[in-house]
């Protein structure tokens, strides 16, 4: 389907090419990131690409200065190496530009040092001194812990420790006498938290350095175009919302399914499994979001209260139900073409007798007035058929079939599917006469592709959500309450999987769509999965 986004506005299309670099205008106040694990795969793959991105949109303040944190032995010179590298590999700006990044990291530092070594905290203090002193101006200072979780209290601890936390900070006289003072930001990765004690354990202490507007929650699913999109597409247009609750919805599907393994993250994973990896943060935010009532504008204040409210309204799957309500499962191993596929039980630092699923089906639902007996049925795994994210939107049937001796049947429930990986688009599925035939009826699709409509790459997630901590947005962060509304609810999912602990897990074939228990949770409430 063609769009013209112009219809209706009065102006003439003069294309689809958006010129990314005039969305936004406003530059971030001077700002000194920190990235403790700056040698780590997310900084080399993600972090620093996003900046170079930023950088050559014009986004980042004219004063802008990267310290790298983290063991090797690198210089200051050796680290800019090791940054241009990263760059070339990663970034696709890598052949635009050799000019950028050099600009980018013509004020690139680093600490090298062990995060549970004081000593090194306090060379890291005089390093941001010395940065400020340089510059002439006192920059805001960005906490990045790129690092694994079991770092971040000792990382939170030592900042502290080096009076360079929020509420450690001791301003200089100059500081002091600023009308808007440096800010301290911190900005966490996911997961946090194993479950709802080690997530408010690990709040607690960040409450105690940091206030809660300068803690940024990263789940970088909500710096994904569609994802923010799904607010827009609800309340921008007039026609979904009166339609958009129990009356008129049936149910709701949500998938996120991965092709691969758990590749060389079989220890992490081994702790985690898939709900805590995929839906206690990505797939609840997307719940959140699709579910939630109208904010009463686009603040971020506004948005988060109407996402708590949502969850809280999870109706809790306690012990008594995970049995009827949740699938765990386990890929077996298996063959692509001519490739070998190993079984989950068998991948590196994973244990032969491992009860960590790697594929969850859940059906829950939503006690408030719009969701009240509309099931939401998600599944989530790693080794299914396909790479994909989507919400599907399942309307109800028409109240009185009128075509049941046609050839098609009773027509398809319409559906609005929103998808976010890998493909971002918005389809509207509907039934149609074909053209010729008295009899026939075919379901059809209205599509719309992002990249087909602004043929414009969208931007990374870790782009948006880096420059809204410069600008102290924090729309598209957790907060503290979305933490303890979703671990609440899965931790209580895992207490109820702890009591099954005797019984062994279903098996599924690598690139099918999961283990036979969960289409029979759905389809003994005679709906079906899509794409199965
Ligand atoms: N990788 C991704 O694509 C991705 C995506 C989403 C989220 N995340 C999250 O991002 C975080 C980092 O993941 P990652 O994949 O980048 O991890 P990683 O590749 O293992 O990087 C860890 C970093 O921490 C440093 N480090 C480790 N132990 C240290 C210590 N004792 N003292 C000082 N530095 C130490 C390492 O540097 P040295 O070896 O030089 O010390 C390295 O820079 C994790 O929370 C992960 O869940 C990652």
């Amino acid at each position: 389907m063609s769009i013209d986004k112009n219809a209706g506005s009065g102006k003439v299309s003069t294309g689809h090419k958006i010129q990314r670099k005039k969305m936004r205008l406003s530059s971030p106040n001077p700002t000194t990131i920190i990235i403790f694990g700056g040698t780590g795969d997310l900084t080399r793959r993600k972090l620093l690409p996003a900046l170079l991105e930023l950088k050559a949109l014009g986004m980042l303040p004219e004063c802008f200065n990267i310290v790298g944190f983290a063991t090797r032995p690198l210089t200051d010179e050796t680290y800019r190496e090791f940054a241009t590298t990263a760059l070339k590999e990663f970034s696709s700006t890598r052949e635009k530009d050799e000019d950028v990044i050099s600009a980018l990291l013509s004020n690139t530092h680093f600490v090298s040092s062990a995060f549970d070594d004081q000593s090194g905290f306090n060379k890291l203090s005089e390093k941001l001194t010395e940065i400020d002193d340089t510059n002439g101006i006192a920059t805001n200072k960005l906490y990045y812990l790129a690092t694994p979780p079991s770092f971040f209290h000792t990382i939170v601890s030592m900042l502290a420790g080096a009076n360079l936390t929020n509420k450690s900070f001791i301003p200089t006289k100059i500081e002091s006498s600023l009308k808007s003072p440096p800010t301290q930001k911190i900005i966490i990765e996911k997961p946090f938290g194993k479950d709802l004690e080690s997530a408010e354990t690990l709040n607690k202490l960040l409450l105690k350095e940091f206030e809660e507007d300068d803690i940024f929650r990263i789940d970088h699913y909500l710096g994904k175009e569609t994802v923010q999109n799904i607010l827009f597409f609800r309340f921008a247009n007039g026609i979904y919302e009166p339609v958009w609750n129990r009356k008129y919805i049936d149910h709701i599907q949500i998938t996120v399914s991965e092709n691969h393994g758990v590749g060389s993250r079989g220890k992490y994973f081994e702790e985690a499994g898939i709900l805590r990896d995929m839906f206690q943060n990505h797939i609840i935010q997307l719940i959140a979001l699709v579910g939630m009532e109208p904010p009463i504008n686009m603040e971020a204040e506004s948005i988060r209260s109407k996402k708590i409210d949502l969850l809280k309204s999870l109706r809790p799957i306690t012990k008594d139900m995970v049995n009827t309500q949740t699938v765990r499962g386990q890929y077996l191993k298996g063959r692509d073409e001519d490739d070998e596929i190993k079984a989950y039980k068998e991948e590196n630092n994973v244990s032969p007798t491992s009860k960590t699923e790697t594929f969850t089906a859940l059906k829950l639902f939503i006690d408030n007035w719009r969701w009240s007996g509309v099931p939401f049925y998600i599944r989530t795994g790693k080794r299914l058929k396909e790479r994909l994210t989507e919400i599907a939107v399942f309307f109800k049937e028409v109240p009185h079939c009128l075509f049941t001796d046609f050839v098609g049947g009773c027509p398809n429930n319409n559906k609005l599917i929103i998808k976010i990986q890998p493909d971002e688009r918005i389809i509207f599925c509907f039934n149609i006469k074909v053209p010729g035939a008295p009899d026939r009826l075919e379901e059809v699709q209205m599509d719309f592709s992002y990249s087909e409509t602004y043929k414009t790459e969208l931007p990374d997630a870790y782009e948006r959500l880096l420059y809204d901590c410069m600008i102290g947005d924090s729309t598209l962060f957790p907060h503290r309450e979305d933490i303890k509304a979703s671990w609440s609810f899965v931790t209580e999912i895992l207490e109820g999987w702890e009591e099954l602990e005797g019984l062994e897990i279903s098996t599924y074939d690598p690139l099918s769509w999961g283990p036979k228990e969960a289409s029979d949770l759905i389809e003994k409430d005679s709906r079906k999965w899509r794409n199965t």
